[in-house]
């Protein structure tokens, strides 16, 4: 596993590979076990060309873990502004030595184009491409799953919310098929979905009722104004009332199930905030286990664990 691209062919054993080494690296940062040498050496280059929170940050902390040397591009100073292209701005970081690049791009695609440009030596991790995939997300989901749920073979799971415009659901969708989960429900109006969303193997719901009613796993997703020019943009009241998760909605899931977002959130949008802080809810523990997902992917996208 030279790049970390997309979760879509993967085969199963690669998936959990890497749930596995994560599960090893869980520990690394608390007091006794702080730091692990197996990026000792490398340089890892983090280039956001979109905002992000807990996925820029995570990556920095698990490429330290990992006792790389991390450098954050800032975009908004770089020389991107002055026209330079992704590919000369990748061409002269790689002059200066890079081993990795994190890469967020708003465009679909583009860190494939990278991947397609650097050196033999160079990997690629997806942070997030446009609509397409953010792999980490999925792994790092998919984690949070087995973690509470123990597997991934008799789970019901319910993907909620702006399917159309999620590179998050899309690597979901793909993990979940990967590792055998029998039901993927997409629960979403019509004007939020993909129109081939029939052939992504998911079942389909357009009611709230319908689509979390036994559910043990409900993903919310966040709704990408961002991503919808030009698009009539339901009020944030009126997609509440039909799509939000709300206390009684969630009593229609299985009692023991749990809540997840990838986050950013939107609080009364597409969930209550009891929802969010309530006791089904394993939102900030996903972002916890993002850390040593991400920590998994670099060390064997690197081969240091391979
Ligand atoms: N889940 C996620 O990608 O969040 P950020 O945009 O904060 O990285």
């Amino acid at each position: 596993l030279r790049h970390l691209l997309t979760l879509e062919g993967l085969p199963a054993r690669i998936l959990t590979q890497i749930l596995d080494t994560a599960e090893s690296f869980v520990s690394v940062g608390e007091r006794e076990i702080k730091k692990v040498p197996l990026l000792r050496g490398k340089a890892v280059f983090n280039l956001f060309f979109e905002n992000s929170t807990r996925t820029r940050t995570t990556f920095e902390i698990a490429a330290k873990r990992l006792s790389a040397d991390v450098i954050n591009l800032n975009i908004a100073t770089s020389a991107t502004n002055k026209g330079e292209t992704l590919l000369d701005t990748v061409a002269n970081l790689s002059a200066m030595q890079a081993d990795m690049f994190v890469v967020r791009h708003a465009s679909s695609g583009a860190p494939h184009l990278i991947a397609r440009h650097v050196a033999p030596h160079i990997s690629v991790v997806n942070a997030g491409d446009g609509r397409c995939a953010h792999p980490t997300q999925g792994l790092l989901d998919m984690y949070t799953i087995r973690h509470y749920k123990g597997g991934f073979h008799n789970l019901r799971v319910a993907i909620v919310g702006d399917v159309l415009h999620s590179r998050v659901a899309r690597s979901q969708i793909h993990a979940l098929s990967i590792l055998g989960c029998p039901e993927i429900r997409v629960v979403a109006p019509k004007t939020l979905l993909p129109r081939d969303v029939e052939s992504m193997g998911v079942h389909v719901h357009h009611k709230m009722e319908t689509g979390v009613k036994d559910c043990d796993v409900i993903i919310m997703l966040r709704l990408q104004n961002e991503r919808m020019q030009g698009a009539l943009l339901p009020s944030a009241g009126e997609y509440y009332k039909f799509w939000g998760l709300t206390e009684d909605k969630l009593k229609l899931a299985r009692p023991d199930a749990i809540v997840m977002h990838p986050g950013p959130m939107n609080r009364g949008v597409e969930i209550d905030s009891g929802v969010a802080d309530g006791k089904h809810s394993v939102i900030l523990p996903q972002v916890t286990f993002g850390i040593a997902v991400r920590m998994a992917v670099m060390s064997m996208v690197t081969g240091s664990n391979a």
